[in-house]
């Protein structure tokens, strides 16, 4: 064999090397977002006709519908925060494409189809609530809302805006759900809706892991944490003592130092129980959401998703946090009381979470004002199956649905995925545990005897 010339050894490398860059350059360009991720439509909504203030929206058609479009059910989704992005729900929680966080630090990020999506058979779209948020622009920081009221008026004119964008919209029944402090987000829209009736066709709302009741809800931390476990009496007497201070702040309409009580609860909460996050105390490190800002910084997928290029994307906004400031322990329980009334109502928690769960939760739905109250109150906690496992618990009474989704913390969706699916499936069609008629039955049945 002859020995090869450096000449030929040149030519050997630089032919291996264009090989290489070929064939690698295929797997360079694939953009971190398929070509099936992407959204059926997305892009700005206006929020008043005065500035250019817009709402960012992100719309999946349904996948498999089970009824004509012109029928089948939209929902919209709210983050919380204040100011967090509804990105979050879409590629860490409920929407099509998740980002992989499962992974290991050193595997690359990428989307994966989520097999739980909520749009499996419903139209979802997801809102960057209120302006300054995620993706949506505040011209002037002086038009972020500082308040519900103004809340509902942004999202109103954007939803009203996207209804009118396509005529067959027009019917759907709309669903509002959302998480955290869309447990305010969610009620105030759906008010609004009703007080302005004949625009959009609202169904249902449903929170998962809401702040609702500020008030009643902060004094529920130190006996939930204390029957978990997690503190001994003397931490529970403590937490007790900072609790009352935020009721006593929110009493008085103090309203800041209100939430900077608050915020000395869960912060010794955190310290004592030295918790990787309040969210779950299950958990070993918190949840990846900075996966989800490290996707949407990538200027590919930004011009994907129809985002503005100057906006840099962050998963939740110190502004529109310090903004709402005064919101936070303000609550929105009015408006719950008259959805309740007038639609229907489905709220759920993920049991591992210690900010906003389940017993905080219940604590404000007993003080309801609403005829059906004593109802709810005295239904039966139904033991909830998905495929024959134990998915949580059901207690449901008319219009009002509370749904307990075991082995989930605080996105609940994140956690649970096809559960999370089967809920809100079940819920809208009204179905199984979540349906009509059955209930009433079942319990009438069973008081019948003993009342007499
Ligand atoms: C609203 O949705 C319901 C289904 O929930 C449908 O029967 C009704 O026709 C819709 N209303 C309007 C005004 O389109
Ligand atoms: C609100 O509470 C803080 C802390 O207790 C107190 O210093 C302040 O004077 C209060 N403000 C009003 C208006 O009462
Ligand atoms: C919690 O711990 C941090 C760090 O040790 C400390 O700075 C903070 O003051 C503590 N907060 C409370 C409310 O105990
Ligand atoms: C509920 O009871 C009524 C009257 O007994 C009956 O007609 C109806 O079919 C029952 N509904 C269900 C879902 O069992």
């Amino acid at each position: 064999m002859e020995s090869t010339s450096p000449n030929h050894l040149l030519i050997l490398l630089l032919l291996l090397f264009f090989l290489f860059f070929f064939h690698c350059k295929p797997t360079l360009s694939i953009s971190l977002l398929p070509k099936q991720a992407l959204p059926t439509k997305s892009g700005y909504l206006p929020v008043t006709p005065t500035s250019d203030s817009a709402i960012f929206y992100l719309f999946y058609e349904a996948q498999k519908p089970t009824s004509p479009l012109s029928q089948t059910p939209l929902l919209i989704w709210l983050q919380g925060g204040p100011g967090c992005s509804s990105m979050i729900g879409n590629f860490l929680e409920l929407g099509p494409w998740r980002v992989n966080f499962r992974k290991t630090p050193d595997q690359p990020l990428a989307l994966e189809p989520n097999p739980g999506s909520w749009n499996r058979i419903f139209g979802l779209l997801f809102l960057d609530n209120p302006i300054g948020t995620g993706f949506s622009i505040a011209s002037k920081p002086e038009e972020i809302p500082r308040d519900q009221t103004h809340v509902a008026r942004h999202l109103f004119a954007a939803i009203t805006a996207f209804i009118d964008s396509d005529p067959s919209f027009k019917s759907r029944p709309i669903y509002i759900t959302g998480e955290s402090y869309a447990g305010k987000y969610a009620p105030a829209i759906g008010y609004h809706i009703l007080e302005n009736p004949g625009r959009v066709n609202l169904t249902g709302v449903a929170i998962g892991n809401g702040l609702t009741d500020p008030a009643i809800q902060v004094a529920t931390h130190a006996a939930n944490a204390y029957f978990s476990g997690l503190v001994n009496e003397r931490q529970k007497v403590e937490l007790e003592r900072l609790q009352s201070e935020a009721v006593a702040l929110t009493e008085a309409g103090n309203w800041s130092a209100a939430v900077a009580a608050r915020g000395r609860v869960l912060q010794t909460l955190q310290n004592v129980t030295g918790l990787a996050t309040l969210y779950d105390f299950t958990r070993k490190a918190p949840y990846k959401d900075d996966l989800v800002e490290e996707l949407l910084r990538n200027d590919d997928v930004k011009s994907a998703l129809g985002a503005k290029r100057h906006v840099v994307f962050e998963v939740c906004s110190d502004l529109v946090d310090e903004v709402l400031h005064e919101d936070v322990m303000k609550s929105a329980k009015y408006m719950v009381e008259r959805l309740v009334k007038e639609s229907r109502v489905l709220l759920y928690q993920g049991h591992l979470d210690l900010r906003d769960g389940v017993v905080s939760t219940e604590a404000w739905v007993r003080t309801l004002k609403w005829e059906g109250i004593e109802g709810f109150l005295g239904a039966e906690r139904e033991v909830w199956r998905v495929n024959g496992e134990l998915a949580g618990y059901v207690q449901r009474w008319g219009s009002l649905t509370n749904a307990v989704v075991l082995g989930a913390g605080h996105l609940v969706p994140t956690d649970q995925a096809l559960n999370s699916q089967a809920m809100i499936e079940d819920w809208v069609l009204g179905k199984g545990l979540f349906g009509s008629a059955q209930k009433e039955n079942f319990t009438t049945n069973s008081l019948g005897p003993m009342s007499m």
